[in-house]
């Protein structure tokens, strides 16, 4: 489900995308679509659309934040007729609770194709992969005909637009694992090999497929770039309620009244998205605390219900916007079950390339049930307070899997403590009483 403000110019993303097919490509020019690629193609130079993109406060949809134009700036700067270059677009999306790039290429899926022409020409690259969770059949059927109907168009291959600018697009169905999302073991995974992630540095801008210059982003981030080009850094800074630029897909899911996926001013309350678009928590369920983008990060409790949804807020609360795509835990389900269930994600998806990751998490998994099923004791929980500090700091493995499975660990037996010290104390994890919820 996606909300739909009455303005369309207020919610470019989905504006074509709540029709029962996805815009062909007359559709999608009528609807303002390839002006932002004319405009590029007739005259500004990469290092304009560079600084452009910059100046648009346009940070990575993907869950890290990182300032596009500033990822871009960091590829070297030779023509692509001189060195080979790629781009990538990260469609992964197995993050659990995240739902967001799914809508978009099934929705608009020239919106995507139209924003990586244009991040191609500015860093100048000649050819593009659009890595897709292996799942979203609908999806890559749909990317694959958009593509195929932009090359008709002229919009893709040799010479696009008579600008002397060549550009190839193919559309790769991932293999099936939450790591491949991870940008290192994505391009090790294109390349044919077992997904394992990269040390950093150096970063893909300067060594990345194959070696040569890649830029991975997310197909939200790209999926904004048309409208900035199309119309302007200050109409842009305009749609977001924060100090960077644009509207984000924001999302809910667990017991609320209408879960889905809703684009919105960055920056816009908690309370907003749940209560206004969300209708809020369904009949008999009160919000106990939630992720707020992804399974990724820290549970934040219900005092925080109506938070400004930045990049910068959430932070200081403890937590990341990440994805954006909030979780929510009710109060009449066990946090224990929900972060075990986690955590069993979590646990299975390591590559096994570091040891804290691929031997911890399976512990941590296995004490959490222990402890669900009333068989754990005190020591227990102190074992898992250990492992959050032996897996979750950053640096202590190749890459960011293990600190993200320990976010919600470490938070959960902060903000539910008792729970947990009830369930070792005998009996296992109980989902509270209705007197104990009223209280
Ligand atoms: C385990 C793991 C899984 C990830 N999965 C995704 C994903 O599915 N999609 C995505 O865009 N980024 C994912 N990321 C983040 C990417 O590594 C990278 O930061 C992102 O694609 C950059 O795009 P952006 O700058 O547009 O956000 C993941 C990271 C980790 C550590
Ligand atoms: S942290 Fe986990 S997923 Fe990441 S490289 Fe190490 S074992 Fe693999």
């Amino acid at each position: 489900m996606s909300y739909t403000a009455k303005d369309p110019e207020k919610r470019p993303l989905l504006a074509l995308v709540d029709q029962a097919d996805p815009p062909d490509v007359a559709t999608y020019e009528r609807g303002g679509g390839f002006r932002g690629l004319r405009r590029v193609l007739s005259g500004l130079s990469p290092a304009e659309v560079i600084d452009e993109v910059t100046k648009s406060k346009l940070r990575g949809r993907g869950g890290a934040g990182f300032s596009t134009g500033m990822k871009w700036s960091f590829v070297p700067k030779e023509s692509q007729k001189e060195r080979k270059k790629y781009i990538v677009a990260n469609g992964d999306e197995m993050e659990p609770g995240t739902f967001k790039d799914r809508l978009l290429v099934e929705g608009n899926p020239l919106q995507l194709v139209e924003g990586m022409i244009i991040s191609a020409y500015a860093i100048q690259a000649s050819h593009g992969v659009i890595f897709l969770r292996g799942e979203y059949h609908l999806g890559l059927e749909r990317l694959k005909i958009a593509v195929e109907q932009a090359k008709a168009a002229g919009f893709l291959g040799e010479n696009i637009l008579g600008s002397g600018f060549d550009f190839e697009l193919i559309v790769h169905p991932s293999g099936g694992r939450y790591i491949c999302g991870e940008e290192t073991a994505l391009l090790t995974a294109l390349e044919g090999r077992r997904a394992n992630p990269r040390t950093k540095p150096p970063f893909p801008q300067v060594s990345g497929l194959w070696g040569a210059p890649t830029v991975v982003n997310n197909i939200e981030t790209f999926s904004n770039i048309p409208h900035i080009m199309a119309n302007g850094i200050d109409w842009y800074l305009g749609l977001s309620a924060c100090g960077d630029g644009g509207t984000k897909l924001y999302g809910v899911s667990g017991r609320a009244k209408r879960p889905g996926v809703y684009e919105l001013p960055l920056g816009t309350r908690m309370g907003i998205l749940l209560e206004e678009c969300a209708g809020g928590m369904q009949d008999g369920y009160r919000l106990r605390a939630f992720l707020p983008g992804g399974a990724s990060t820290a549970f934040l409790g219900a005092e925080h219900a109506d938070i400004v949804l930045d990049y910068p807020t959430p932070e200081k609360a403890g937590s990341r916007l990440g994805t954006g795509l909030a979780i929510l835990l009710d109060d009449r389900a066990s946090p224990i079950g929900m972060i075990r269930n986690l955590e069993h994600f979590f646990a299975q998806e390591s590559c096994g390339w570091c040891t804290p990751c691929r031997d911890g998490l399976p512990w941590v998994e296995k004490l959490l049930i222990d402890i669900e099923e009333g068989r754990g004791g005190p020591d227990d929980i102190l074992r898992l307070q250990d492992a959050c500090r032996l897996i979750g700091p950053m640096g202590r493995t190749f890459c960011a899997h293990a600190p993200g499975a320990i976010a919600p660990l470490e938070s959960g037996l902060r903000l539910f403590r008792e729970d947990f010290e009830r369930a070792v104390q005998g009996g296992g994890a109980v989902v509270p009483s209705a007197q104990e919820r009223a209280a």
